[in-house]
């Protein structure tokens, strides 16, 4: 592959932290049904940043991401006081890793930076990266598209990471787990690591991944 990777840039929820450890507390608060809303809530948090996009109706993620757990709850007929929402909202800043992550992050840090590009709010991000003692690893900036006012994969918001880290885009290799914003870095002009964690197909949008991974570990060898 022709040239370097001279910066990495990483998606956070699904990439670097897994966004079903609210499973966990769902079923807690809702036995039989954790599952079944964490899947319910993660599609429609995704769908609203995308119809928001689309709408020029931005609001920050905090805001999209309470409105899809309100509209999960009534669709699963699942009645949950302010308490409980704001225990499932919490679990957001408080997401685990996957288990290579930080091993991955710690050798991946040595020879080039590293950055996060998210659709969360900042004050979503940092406090999910601090829950994890990460912030060292990220020189190149914990980067929100909330500073574009719009949401992944619009091209803007890709464009953020080009300037903080003011490297050309060809040169920046974007990692994700979620396959639309892996398409949506290739068509904005980064290297797309994809990071097939669910084992799903590949998208079909026009452009495809240079690699494709089964997790954080197979990065390294595939920028070699
Ligand atoms: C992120 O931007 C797409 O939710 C994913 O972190």
């Amino acid at each position: 592959m022709a040239g370097e990777v001279a910066a990495l840039v990483f998606d956070a929820y699904g990439t670097l932290f897994d966004v079903h450890s609210v499973a966990r507390r769902a079923q807690m608060l809702f036995p039989g049904k954790g599952d079944a809303l964490s899947a319910a809530w993660r599609t429609k948090q995704l769908e609203y940043s995308w119809l928001r996009t689309l709408m020029g109706a931005y609001e920050d993620f905090d805001r999209v991401t309470r409105a899809a757990l309100e509209w999960s709850l009534e669709s699963l007929g699942l009645d949950a006081g302010e308490a409980a929402q704001r225990a499932l909202i919490d679990e957001y800043r408080k997401l685990a890793t996957f288990a290579e992550v930080p091993a991955a992050l710690e050798r991946l840090a040595r020879s080039r930076p590293l950055a996060i590009l998210s659709n969360g709010h900042p004050e979503m991000l940092e406090a999910v990266v601090d829950h994890n003692g990460l912030r060292d690893r990220f020189r190149g900036g914990i980067l929100s598209v909330h500073a574009a006012r719009r949401f992944k994969p619009e091209p803007s918001v890709y464009r953020i990471a080009e300037e903080a880290l003011g490297v050309p885009r060809a040169m920046v290799g974007f990692v994700s787990s979620n396959g639309w914003d892996a398409a949506g870095a290739k068509a904005f002009g980064f290297r797309a690591y994809w990071v097939n964690r669910a084992r799903a197909p590949v998208e079909r949008l026009g452009v495809r991944p240079d690699a494709v991974l089964e997790s954080l570990a197979g990065l390294e060898p595939a920028l070699a």
